[in-house]
């Protein structure tokens, strides 16, 4: 069996995607990909992969910080991860996502917080968690003229109120207040919402009571768009891993491997061999012998 060959060459530019694409392909049925990025060479390779549009997920909290939750990202650690991803990504619609108490305590610092994913951080739209409760925050901040993402259902910066990282809209009444919530957001001028960990055929009746697009996790086949958390994707998050995540990579495992070799290799002094190591003109090292050897 022939492995694939893979090319990483730069593929022809894309036409930037927009908010209008995003109403443009669930007009037209097509589905929506999302993935998530915290640096430059992730948002590189999945922007040339192609895909739609690229979440600077406060995941980055758990995936990349090592923080049991999402609660203790900051407004600085998240700029700082959007703007190694703007510099890596031209094409897909960046979406930044605003970490807890952020936009919690009154709309202006909402607003204001929002604003500043877009003029320091490089970011297209932002996003946040809530429903009903954030209506008049999501107001201010499209009135500002920035683009937002709504989050329902599982929505970790509530992890302590819900209880766990557990699924939501199981029962009929929890259901209809997750329905309740996304035709609220639509009305408060959301330009997408992310469905997280909700019964497939609550997220599918959903999808067809809004008219933006609905980006599930754990929300099964009938939303009109899918994202994961990238390090969820690759295997690169050792802690634990959603019943909803199919992986596409062992990276974890690769990688120890290639440090475990690089250990191996420079213990056995395999490692720098010739062709890694400069040389020295052969008249300026005798010079040199004569001045100190
Ligand atoms: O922070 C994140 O990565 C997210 C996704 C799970 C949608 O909010």
């Amino acid at each position: 069996m022939s492995a694939t060959p893979i090319s990483t060459s730069a593929p022809a530019a894309r036409k930037k995607v927009t908010t209008l694409t995003y109403r443009q392909k669930k007009e037209r049925g097509e589905i929506i990909t999302m993935l998530t990025a915290y640096d430059y060479p992730t948002a590189l390779a999945m922007d040339k992969a192609g895909v739609d549009s690229i979440l600077v997920g406060d995941s980055l909290g758990m995936v990349v910080l090592g923080y049991e939750n999402t609660l203790p990202v900051t407004m600085d650690e998240m700029l700082h991860h959007c703007r190694a991803v703007s510099r890596g990504a031209k094409s897909a619609l960046l979406i930044g996502d605003m970490p807890f108490m952020s936009y919690q305590v009154s709309v202006e610092e909402a607003t204001r917080n929002a604003g500043r994913f877009l003029q320091h951080g490089g970011m297209d739209a932002v996003k946040l968690e809530g429903g009903r409760e954030r209506a008049d925050a999501i107001r201010s901040i499209v009135n500002a003229g920035i683009p937002i993402m709504g989050h329902l259902g599982l929505t970790p910066q509530s992890v302590n109120q819900l209880g766990g990282f557990r699924a939501q809209g199981k029962t009929a009444v929890a259901a209809k207040r997750l329905v309740e919530d996304a035709l609220i957001l639509e009305g408060a001028g959301c330009f997408s919402i992310v469905l997280e960990s909700v019964p497939a055929r609550l997220a599918e009746l959903i999808s067809k009571k809004i008219s933006i697009p609905t980006i599930g996790i754990g929300a099964g086949a009938g939303c009109d768009g899918q994202v994961l958390v990238t390090h969820d994707l690759l295997d690169l998050f050792d802690r634990f891993t959603p019943k909803f995540v199919k992986k596409y990579a062992n990276f974890h495992g690769e990688m120890q491997k290639a440090f475990g070799d690089f250990i191996e290799d420079v213990e056995s002094k395999r490692f720098p061999a010739q062709e890694h190591i400069v040389e020295m003109d052969n008249a300026e090292w005798d010079k040199l012998f004569k001045e100190v050897g």
